[in-house]
């Protein structure tokens, strides 16, 4: 794979890069996306129909089965050459990593997360009383594809317990954007990694960061409304591009 010495160059002279992550970012380790087709017994939803305080007020035990099968595959997920390349270019620059993914697998990859735009799936709490929680220790099993279960009760006021996840319609949470924005404002290079770049209003930042005057990359095997606004469209997966960029800098490096 071939990059660009002018994309090189910026690479090596950023004082500050951001890397705002999505679910392709998690792909390559077998998370589903959210715009995937999704399989199994969940084949009939819209994952994006899941994610309301709506569709769990109405059927508590549809979401949160379907939120303990994504937490399982998370468990039994590995970070993968995407994540591991980030974790690696933070080790001589500086780098935040503002992620809308819930799992945890930046963090396993040995990075250190800025922000988490749309929460945890590790941290549910009471659908009811808010009353922050944690779920028993083990890897949950629901069969394969997903099934409905019921979800605990919270020990305050007896509410069910929701996932610690940022649905749509809610607010994100302000210390995770306070962060976001407090980076963004030193950001002079914005790599925006496996992001469908539709949901609001974490889809911004890389526009906002492109008219602040910093030079935004984009990773991502399809076109995005963002392909108009990045100075770099590097399209592929990226748990290819970004190994290949990590070792074209490098290479880049070492030639002097
Ligand atoms: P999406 O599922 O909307 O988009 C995933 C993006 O990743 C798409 O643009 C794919 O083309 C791209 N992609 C797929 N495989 C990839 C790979 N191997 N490498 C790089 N890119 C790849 O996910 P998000 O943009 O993260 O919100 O979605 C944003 C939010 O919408 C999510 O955080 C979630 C969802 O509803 C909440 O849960 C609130
Ligand atoms: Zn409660």
């Amino acid at each position: 794979m071939d990059f660009s010495d002018d994309l090189l160059a910026r690479l090596e002279h950023a004082r500050h890069v951001m890397f705002f992550t999505g679910a392709g970012v998690s792909a390559e380790s077998g998370i589903p996306t959210f715009r995937d087709a999704m399989h199994g017994l969940w084949a009939r939803f819209d994952a994006t129909e899941l994610a309301t305080p709506e569709a769990f007020a109405r059927d508590p035990a549809l979401v949160w089965g379907w939120y303990e099968w994504r937490r399982m595959k998370v468990l039994q997920a590995q970070p993968n050459p995407a994540h591991r390349a980030i974790a690696a270019l933070a080790a001589d620059r500086r780098v935040s990593i503002v992620t809308q993914n819930v799992d945890d697998l930046h963090e396993r990859a040995g990075s250190t997360v800025c922000a988490h735009l749309h929460g945890h799936l590790s941290r549910p709490r009471c659908f009811d009383c808010g009353l922050p929680t944690r779920h028993p220790a083990g890897t949950p099993t629901p069969a394969d594809g997903g099934a409905r279960m019921t979800p605990p009760s919270c020990r305050k006021c007896g509410g069910p317990l929701r996932p610690g996840v940022v649905w749509f319609g809610e607010t994100l949470p302000e210390s995770d954007w306070q962060a976001a924005m407090a980076a963004l404002a030193s950001t002079d290079l914005l790599f925006s990694v496996g992001t469908s770049s539709m949901v609001w209003p974490a889809a911004e930042i890389p526009g906002w960061a492109s008219r602040r005057g910093s030079c935004v990359v984009q990773v991502n095997p399809q076109t995005t409304a963002l392909d108009e606004i990045a100075d770099f469209n590097l399209r592929g997966p990226a748990g290819q591009v970004l190994p290949a960029l990590l070792a074209a800098s490098e290479r880049r490096r070492h030639a002097r």
